[in-house]
């Protein structure tokens, strides 16, 4: 089952009013069509905050929700000549009554509707810098009201992005059973892959196998694109050419995950294309998920967010120093960040319905402890540039270890532990 109960979306939308000013409306906008190129379009995908709140999955169409609970949806009219090109479409007033919406309007009249609907309240909300041309349409909108009345105050814009972001980091039962699913094909799909890599298989071969094992598992799309990268490939963060061969003796570092309900999951795994770690690969490999292994214990209710980036970078640093990759005192590798030559990333992010999940992470000079039920990725990694005062041996090696961990009661529960993470499992895998 992918789909949330459609109530969910209604009772959102009455926790957010509750948490608006009295006389307020919020206004959010979906994702539209993207071209990729002539007469061409990525897939639809649904903006996130917008899903959300409404469970609505069509472009074009915007959502408007009033301090006291009531609710619009703007969308396109139904149009059956569209319908033959580009597939079903609810149409205003049937969307407003299957996803509980007090009233629907053609989208095409909003430009009408909007400043009507908006005078006379005090406070416009919106998630102000996520979507630079609605920005300028609810402004346009709020001028517009503005000049309808002149003898009343003037109608405040404010962001209630921290506010969304924040009911969104703490997961409901409905979404982490969504998110368990996610976790478990993402990491079935690691396991099969690895347990058929060989040598003579390149990038290109292993990226096949990871698309074709997630939709096998039922998942059909992926929550960003892989990274396959072999050898010193590894070291580039955001590689995704993943159109080289891997020689015998390579590592290969895949970074993949998929969506289940609109729901990501992220996982790397660093393994040796010929099923063995050589003895420097293994070394730097056991620093990786010592570090790994600190960051997930650092996640504890009423920690602070970034502990285990402080957890990860004191383990790696220690781990960097025994390697004999780092020679001064570990209180001037910590105090210089020297560490960042080898680990030059952060140790994650949250998890939910966009990979890096849009929900803050301070609020103004508060961090965001943990809580239960929220998901944060942990995903330290060394990267042995050639550039780097190491030994010639250990230069290309790249490696990152990257789990999807749910903040629990009692610590932490890690939901992509489906896959193994320690080297000895998978050299077992492997066999
Ligand atoms: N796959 C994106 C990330 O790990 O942040
Ligand atoms: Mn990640
Ligand atoms: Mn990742």
């Amino acid at each position: 089952m992918t789909d949330l109960n459609i109530s969910i979306f209604k009772e959102r939308r009455a926790k957010v009013a509750s948490q608006m000013e009295s006389n307020s409306i919020l206004m959010l906008c979906s994702s539209n069509i993207v071209p990729r190129n002539n007469d061409t379009t990525f897939p639809f995908r649904q903006d996130s905050n917008f899903y959300y709140l409404t469970g609505f999955n069509e472009p074009n169409s915007v959502m408007l929700l009033k301090s006291d609970g009531t609710a619009y949806i703007f969308c396109r009219n139904k149009n059956p000549e569209l319908e033959k090109w580009d597939g079903f479409m609810w149409g205003y007033q049937a969307a407003a009554d299957e996803f509980n919406f007090d009233d629907g309007f053609d989208i095409n009249d909003i430009d009408q509707l909007a400043p009507q609907i908006i005078n006379g309240t005090s406070t416009v909300y919106a998630l102000v810098g996520k979507n630079k041309d609605f920005d300028q349409q609810v402004i346009k909108w709020i001028t517009a009201a503005n000049s309808m009345e002149r003898h009343q105050g003037n109608i405040d814009l404010k962001n209630f992005s921290n506010q969304l972001g924040m009911m969104r980091l703490v997961k409901e039962d409905s979404e982490l059973s969504l998110m368990r699913k996610s976790c478990e094909i993402a990491a079935l799909t690691h396991k099969a892959v690895i347990s058929k890599a060989k040598v003579g298989m390149s990038e290109f071969d292993l990226e096949t196998m990871y698309l074709n094992e997630f939709k096998t598992h039922g998942s059909k799309d992926i929550s960003y694109t892989p990274i396959v990268a072999g050898g010193e490939r590894a070291c580039i963060l955001h590689y995704i050419d993943n159109n080289q061969p891997i020689a015998d003796g390579e590592l290969v570092l895949v970074d993949a995950g998929c969506e289940w309900g609109l729901y990501a999951s992220d996982i790397t795994r660093t393994y040796p294309i010929n099923g063995k770690f050589s003895a420097e690969q293994r070394a730097v490999y056991d620093v990786v998920l010592e570090a790994h292994n600190k960051a997930c214990e650092a996640i504890q209710i009423g920690a602070n967010c970034t502990d285990p980036q402080k957890a990860s970078e004191l383990s790696l640093s220690q781990g960097l120093k025994d390697l004999g990759f780092l020679t001064q005192s570990m209180d001037e590798i910590m105090d210089k960040q020297l560490f960042r030559e080898f680990y030059y990333h952060k140790i994650g992010h949250w998890l939910g319905l966009d990979v890096h999940d849009d929900c803050p992470y301070s609020i103004g000079e508060k961090e965001v402890t943990f809580q239960k039920n929220m998901v944060m990725t942990i995903e330290p990694g060394i990267y042995v540039n050639q550039t780097a005062n190491v030994d010639d041996k250990w230069k290309g090696i790249g490696i990152r270890i990257e789990n999807d961990i749910l903040a629990t009661d009692t610590g932490y529960e890690n939901l992509t532990s489906l896959v193994p993470s320690n080297a000895d499992e998978i050299e077992g895998l492997m066999q």
